[in-house]
């Protein structure tokens, strides 16, 4: 009896390890100690992994992207983005690598913006304007992380920006979800409230080489924009408020073309920018998710769709990176050897009438919808 007992407990304790470490095995976020703050504070990284074996690691510091790792035409695993190895390279970086910014992507004119007659003031930090939320944006930020239980392995990470941080009025609490889809995509939702009337424009500032090596330029890379039009800009990268044709441009991706082909000709925009650094007016605006871009590296065979709800993308070349920051695995990164496709609301809209608003009321809920999504050809 006393065997019988016994055997049945360690049946029920084998029954029970078998369960745990299944669960285990199919848990699909990885949490890890990522650095610490000078405060003493850590940083966790959260890696993602869906059945395919891509995976998305992201840090809850600036909610940033620090691997993004998708399956090559050999099926190898290549890490498709830049960024820093440590958690250092993060907080002293300029480039963005892999962040969200905020509360307002890209540029607003000499930092200045009305809203409901009342004028508010920016920290200038791009020249004579303002630039990705200002001095320490929201990629700057500490955020708090939870995994969420579901189909598809998910993290949802909450930033809530006092009333007047960085010259912004309203307390506004964003919610940035990273989900990694069946689809091999990297989805990206995001929502926000506030208790003021405010302005907001986050955007993930990811710079893709399709390649897997950055000692690579993008430049062979194949883009397609799928806009008719693009918002031209002033030489401090301001928008003139004017939607221009893209046609018979150097700014006309509308069929698949490689991003180095055209990018040093003679045409004053790529002269303003050094290269590419514009916002494309996306085809069929109306709140729902559509195809916006793709990118294709043919050596890798690496294919990146991007899909979103947003009016706009800023597609920057990387005219900015000069070999001198020390990104991951000890490379330094070149002048254009990355690019960003920063899905958004255009640049300086609080100030451009004729743009779509960027106004978040009380009551009101932001959302965004963007995806980028991997396949091989
Ligand atoms: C955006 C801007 C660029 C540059 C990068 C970060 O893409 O439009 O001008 O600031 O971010 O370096």
């Amino acid at each position: 009896m006393r065997e019988k007992k016994l055997s049945l407990l360690l049946i029920f304790i084998s029954i029970l390890i078998f369960f745990s470490c299944n669960k285990q095995e199919n848990s699909m976020v990885k949490k890890e100690l990522f650095g610490t703050l000078q405060n003493g504070e850590n940083i966790y990284s959260y890696t993602l992994t869906n059945k395919s074996g891509m995976s998305a690691t992201i840090i809850n510091y600036g909610a940033t992207v620090v691997k993004l790792k998708v399956p090559d035409k050999n099926g190898n695993i290549e890490d498709v983005i830049l960024g820093y190895d440590s958690l250092s390279g993060y907080v002293n970086g300029a480039s963005y690598f892999g962040g969200i910014v905020g509360r307002y992507g890209n540029r607003i004119a000499k930092g200045k913006f009305t809203l409901d007659g009342k004028e508010y003031q920016l920290p200038t930090n791009n020249g004579q304007n303002s630039l990705h939320g200002g001095t320490i944006g929201f990629n700057k930020r500490v955020w708090q992380a939870k995994e969420l239980e579901g189909e598809n392995p998910a993290l949802q990470l909450t930033y809530v920006s006092p009333d007047g941080e960085e010259g912004y009025p309203g307390t506004l609490t964003l919610t940035v979800t990273y989900t990694l889809t069946d689809k091999n995509g990297l989805e990206i939702n995001y929502k926000a409230t506030t208790d003021k009337p405010t302005i907001l424009n986050p955007t993930n500032h990811c710079y893709f080489n399709l390649s897997g090596d950055p000692n690579n330029t993008i430049l062979n890379e194949v883009l397609m924009i799928n806009a008719d039009k693009f918002t031209p800009v002033d030489s401090t990268l301001i928008p003139t408020g004017q939607l221009e044709d893209v046609a018979n441009t150097p700014m006309d991706f509308r069929k698949p073309t490689e991003i180095g082909e055209r990018i040093n000709d003679d045409f004053q925009q790529l002269k303003y920018a050094g290269g590419y650094d514009h916002n494309w007016v996306l085809n069929n605006y109306n709140g729902s998710v559509r195809e916006g871009v793709t990118a294709y590296d043919s050596t890798s065979g690496i294919f990146m769709e991007v899909l979103t709800d947003q009016p706009g993308v800023q597609f920057y070349t990387g005219n900015f990176l000069d070999g001198k920051d020390r990104g991951k695995d000890g490379i330094y990164y070149k002048f254009r050897t990355g690019f960003c496709l920063e899905c958004q609301h255009f640049p300086d809209s609080p100030n451009q009438k004729d743009f779509p608003s960027v106004v978040l009321r009380p009551g009101e809920t932001y959302t965004q919808t963007t995806i980028y999504e991997f396949s091989v050809k």
